[in-house]
């Protein structure tokens, strides 16, 4: 613990503990008699692009309410994974039949991959020298094909508040285009975005900075290049992209 954090302030560095240990419960606390995905943004981004996923995630899920609504639709394999222990005990209690998971965004227990990951209004939280693992985390839980929904807070610019909860504690929120993470890959494509505000009107223009939020679904593809000079047929294209085909021409 850094003399910051013995003084009541948490240090940069420890802002997910903070989260893991205490602020995560306590959201849940606050909202677990609301959470519920009657008129909610995700659900109707998934209906929206005609999504069938046979296997979901959500990560920073909560009880995983939102996953057990999926899986009630589709029959799908569902994972609810969140940093609050309370969260998960009431997830595993309320939704017997998906898994929920206790852990961190950017150290996800979980093997294989899914047809749709869902990080809505996580990623704000997280410390900033763990958001790239997160953003690996993600990227290696959505199966190439599948389909990745971030709901997050949109200014701007990126833009830091001290978290309203905990005044003078030194803990902030971070919020930005956490879509574009994906989508500067290259590997990822918005299929769909839906700016509102928070709160409020979706979609909706004229959104107060500070208040607009942004929903975007991304497809992925591993193969989205346009291949030149390989002699390959376009079929072989994808195995090329996961290193078993040799291909001829340009190299270095
Ligand atoms: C604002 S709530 C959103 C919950 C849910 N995604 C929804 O849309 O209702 C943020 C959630 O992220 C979880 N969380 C915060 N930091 C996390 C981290 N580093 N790893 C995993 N979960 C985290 C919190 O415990 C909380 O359940």
């Amino acid at each position: 613990m850094t003399g910051d954090r013995a003084a009541g302030r948490v240090d940069a560095t420890e802002q997910d503990e903070v989260f893991l240990v205490s602020e995560g419960d306590r959201w849940f606390a606050r909202n677990v008699d609301h959470l519920s995905v009657h008129d909610d943004a995700v659900v109707r981004l998934v209906d929206l692009c005609g999504l069938r996923p046979r296997s979901v995630c959500e990560l920073g899920a909560a009880n995983g309410y939102r996953v057990a609504e999926l899986q009630r639709r589709f029959g799908c394999r569902a994972v609810a994974v969140d940093a609050s222990a309370a969260a998960v005990a009431a997830g595993r209690r309320a939704f017997p039949s998906i898994e929920v998971v206790h852990a961190r965004i950017n150290a996800v227990p979980l093997d294989g991959a899914f047809e749709l990951v869902i990080v809505n209004f996580v990623l704000h939280w997280v410390q900033r020298s763990h958001l790239m693992a997160a953003a690996a985390e993600i990227d290696r839980l959505v199966v190439d094909g599948g389909h990745l929904v971030i709901g997050d807070f949109l200014p701007s610019t990126n833009t830091m508040v001290p978290y309203h909860h905990l005044p003078g504690s030194g803990v902030w929120t971070f919020k930005q285009d956490y879509a574009r993470l994906f989508t500067a890959s290259g590997l990822y494509q918005a299929v769909l975005t839906l700016v509102g505000a928070h709160g409020g009107a979706l979609p909706a223009s004229d959104t107060a900075d500070a208040e607009r939020v942004g929903y975007a679904v991304l497809h992925k593809s591993l193969g989205a290049y346009t291949v030149r000079g390989s002699g390959l047929p376009e079929d072989r294209v994808a195995e090329a992209v996961d290193g078993g085909v040799a291909a001829g021409g340009e190299g270095r």
